[in-house]
């Protein structure tokens, strides 16, 4: 199809694409809710790419389902490869397929009992290491706490004493995937600049911990130290189960590499950025926190040790997390390029377009959820769950590219916040600001100081 034929959804006619660019690498958000404003499908122009934001379930539920097969990950996921190569979250076609068939049971439910007792673990220590009237960085606890988690539960890594150096590359490196998609980035990132000289050097910091973890593994299977043989490591975590597959010529050695960098990545900072706005929105909404405090009170008791089997009892809990990750949706936007001219809609989407989808502003659609912005767990009662259409709801994504992490997410999301609220109230320190920076994942711009109150 030739570009002049193309009939483009309305949007905003911008003279310089630029100044849209710039605005919206300053605030993705407000410049989609300005765009939504158009309808459910619109068109601007970003830079020299054609982008077309969709904003309705149905017309998400086309791109991410119905003709997934249409679509790769956009640029921005493109410059991720620079970091996760070609893992799970970046591959496409084939491989994608193969990785995800390798990968997947990893997160079936045997593994999950294990994960979840690790989980209990290190929550539990970090609960029990706070003292009353201590105010933190709620958001650098929840993050370095993740990272132990899903280090020790997939990896069989021991992380702890590294966590803080280890977030400090991990913010550089997000920080620089957000520059990245900037019009002439090629460019800029081969200038000897301060900024591309720290991205080299925290790529090349986290490069080296992902092969220590990898060697560490490597080393036990040569000396044959298996199952419960050391504190908490199993034969078949998942580096082990990668190994074993690459001897077989499974999987490649780079991919290897590629898929620990994507689920260390990928399996904390969501995580901790929904653990972060879950206990703030809990600190705003004094209701909603006492009937958490019930609930958990009730199920977990005093000082009893939680299992995997409360999970399914904390039924209030898991609506806090389900309605603090509609209004702070970690993951708070999807974007894809089309492959072939697709029909959406009334619109044909040319072959080469980007597609955005936004998870932050689907969920606070009021077509889908009324009183869109107040926080109430209530909402997600049988009828609302069975009545919302599925793709007004998607912190996870959906269709083949659907999270892998999500059943990992929910269980160490409900057991986070039982076993903390069991113990501890927080308050938000007074003056401090609350803004989002929505760089990758949805982080609290300033950090999230709160004050904790034991109970
Ligand atoms: C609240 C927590 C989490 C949220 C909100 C979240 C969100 C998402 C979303 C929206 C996608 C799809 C992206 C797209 O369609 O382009 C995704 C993919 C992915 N997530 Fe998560 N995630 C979370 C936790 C996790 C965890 C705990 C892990 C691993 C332990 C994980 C690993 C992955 C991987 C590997 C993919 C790529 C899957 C594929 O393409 O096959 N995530 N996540």
């Amino acid at each position: 199809m030739k570009r002049s034929s193309v009939c483009y959804p309305p949007g905003p006619a911008q003279k310089l694409p630029l100044i849209l660019f710039l605005n919206f690498l300053r605030n993705p958000i407000e410049i989609l809710i300005d765009i939504s404003k158009y309808g459910n499908i619109s068109h601007f122009k970003f830079g020299t790419q054609h982008v077309y934001f969709l904003n309705h379930p149905d017309y998400i539920s086309d791109v991410l389902v119905t003709y997934n097969n249409n679509f790769i990950k956009s640029r921005g996921l493109q410059v991720a490869k620079k970091v996760l190569g070609d893992g799970l979250l970046t591959s496409e076609g084939n491989i994608h397929r193969n990785q995800r068939q390798l990968i997947q049971p990893a997160f079936n439910q045997d593994r999950l009992r294990i994960y979840a007792a690790i989980m209990v673990e290190y929550i539990l220590r970090m609960s029990n290491h706070w003292s009353d009237n201590d105010i933190l960085d709620v958001h650098k606890e929840f993050m370095q706490l993740t990272l132990t988690i899903v280090c020790k539960a997939l990896f069989g890594f021991d992380i702890e004493s590294e966590t803080e150096e280890v977030g400090k590359h991990v913010t550089t490196l997000v920080e620089y995937f957000n520059r990245a998609r900037m019009p002439l980035s090629e460019v800029i990132e081969k200038l000897p600049l301060p900024s591309n000289r720290r991205f080299r050097y925290a790529k090349k910091q986290l490069d080296a911990v992902i092969y220590r973890m990898i060697d560490d593994q490597s080393a036990d299977i040569a000396n044959g130290i298996g199952a419960h043989s050391r504190d908490n490591r199993h034969d078949d975590n998942l580096i082990s189960v990668l190994l074993a597959r690459s001897g077989n010529h499974f999987i490649s050695d780079s991919q290897l590499r590629d898929n620990v960098m994507t689920i260390f990545l990928a399996g904390h900072e969501t995580v901790a950025n929904a653990l972060t706005w879950t206990f703030y929105l809990l600190s705003l909404n004094n209701r909603e926190e006492k009937k958490l405090h019930e609930e958990v009170d009730c199920i977990l008791g005093n000082d009893a040790i939680p299992t995997p089997a409360d999970i399914p009892k904390l039924e209030y809990t898991e609506k806090v997390f389900a309605e603090s990750m509609r209004l702070y949706p970690p993951a708070w936007a999807v974007g894809r390029q089309a492959i072939h001219d697709c029909k959406i809609g009334e619109y044909t989407i040319p072959a080469g377009s980007t597609v955005l989808m936004s998870q932050y502003l689907m969920h606070r659609d009021p077509r889908f959820f009324p009183e869109p912005e107040r926080f109430n767990p209530d909402r997600w009662n049988s009828q609302t769950r069975t009545n919302l259409p599925r793709f007004s709801y998607f912190p996870f994504g959906g269709g083949p590219r659907a999270c892998i992490g999500e059943p990992f997410a929910w269980s160490e999301g409900i057991l986070a916040i039982a076993i903390i609220a069991r113990k501890w109230k927080m308050k938000l320190e007074s003056g401090h600001p609350i803004g989002v920076k929505p760089l990758v994942t949805l982080r609290p711009k300033y950090g999230m100081r709160m004050k904790l109150i034991q109970r």
